[in-house]
């Protein structure tokens, strides 16, 4: 690949990715696309620059913006409005003109430049009433599936792609599952070869977590800076559940299927840390007080928000099983990490996060 875009590639996902892949192909061209609307994204150009990353301010809403980057091979497709609560209170106009008309913009880009296509898609395109129906026991600290249940792509491995996907589950999930629609057509009208991950949390150092997205981060920075934290829905007791995976382990595995991209492309598969890298809110308490050292306050609302889900864990056996890859990065390392990362940079980070 001699030219390969970046598309949000200032963002958590995208710049951590561009990093990566320009280390491994110094002499290929990495341009990472962004407009920059996600505070803290600006705090990856000085990192891009150095790495040889080329940054090109450009929106995804505005085709133009795309032509400006000229013939490319590979586009990652990493910008987003990435909030499931994303619309909720509100206009969600820039969220479909980002997601959804953004992607097909990028999608325009791609058939004409030839180039391949690997889409961050999301576990959220899963609908939430069907998650929230299944049936959990409750233990000391988590919810966990009980046993016995008669789900199509549900078992104690966690959640497969055969999960059904009627149902709402946010606008944020509808523009990713819309966009998987759209590549569907292009790889069969127009040949594009494209990969569908659909990831589960993604977390590691340089993501700018809020409350709305990146609560791994958000829970290690209101830890060592000494904040308030609060277990929000399902009861207010920390026990929902998901499966983790640090951003490094996620480039592992496209580099598996970038080397063999005719084998996985029409492919979509379902990318997470599966159980062994699950949590519940509390047991992230107990870890990020560990590595921070720092008790604090906790808040409690029972109320459960629109949307939210109290368990999601992924069952990763087809893209293991398709790639031979798995998950590197156990889940005190990875608040290890970020608690380091924000050591690092307190006093920038304390203004961002
Ligand atoms: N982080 C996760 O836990 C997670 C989980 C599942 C899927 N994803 C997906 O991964 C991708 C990356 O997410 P992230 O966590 O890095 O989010 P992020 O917010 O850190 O990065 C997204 C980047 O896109 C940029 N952006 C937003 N709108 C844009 C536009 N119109 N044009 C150009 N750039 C724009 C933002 O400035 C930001 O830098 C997203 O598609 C997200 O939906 C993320």
């Amino acid at each position: 690949m001699e030219t390969i875009l970046v598309t949000g590639g200032a963002g958590f996902v995208g710049s951590s990715l561009a990093l990566l892949l320009k280390a491994d192909n110094p002499s290929a061209r990495v341009v990472s696309l962004d407009n920059l609307k996600r505070r803290g994204s600006e705090l990856n150009l000085p990192r891009l620059k150095a790495a040889g990353v080329e940054f090109l301010h450009g929106d995804i809403r505005v085709p133009a913006d795309l032509d400006a980057v000229g013939p490319f091979d590979l586009m990652l497709e990493c910008s987003a409005e990435p909030s499931a609560l994303a619309g909720f209170d509100g206009s969600p106009d820039y969220l479909l003109a980002t997601n959804l008309t953004g992607t097909m913009h990028c999608l325009e880009a791609c058939r004409r430049h030839k180039a391949a296509l690997v889409f961050l898609s999301t576990s959220r395109v899963y609908p939430w009433q069907p998650i929230r129906d299944l049936r959990f026991v409750e233990t000391a600290t988590r919810f966990e599936l009980a046993p016995g249940q008669n789900v199509a792509g549900v078992s104690p491995a966690g959640l497969s792609e055969s999960f059904a996907l009627s149902g709402p589950r946010t606008l944020y999930g509808a523009t990713k599952l819309a966009s998987e629609l759209l590549i569907t057509e292009y790889a069969d009208m127009y040949g594009l070869q494209a990969v569908v991950n659909r990831c589960a949390v993604l977390a590691g150092p340089w993501q700018m977590g809020k409350v709305d997205q990146g609560f791994m981060v958000l829970w290690a920075a209101n830890h060592l800076f000494n904040r308030k934290l609060a277990y929000l829905g399902f009861g207010g007791l920390g026990k929902q559940v998901r499966d983790v995976l640090h951003v490094r382990d996620l480039y592992d595995l496209l580099r598996l299927q970038l080397a063999n991209l005719s084998a996985h492309s029409g492919k979509v598969y379902n990318v997470g840390g599966g159980p062994d890298l699950s949590l519940s809110l509390l047991e992230l308490t107990a870890l990020a007080q560990e590595a921070t050292g720092q008790e604090i306050p906790m808040g409690s609302s029972a109320e459960t928000r629109s949307g939210d889900i109290p368990w999601y864990v992924t069952d990763t056996s087809a893209v293991q099983a398709a790639t031979g890859w798995s998950p590197r990065t156990g889940k005190a390392r990875l608040v290890g990490e970020i608690v380091d990362w924000l050591r690092e940079n307190a006093a920038t980070l304390k203004r961002i996060l």
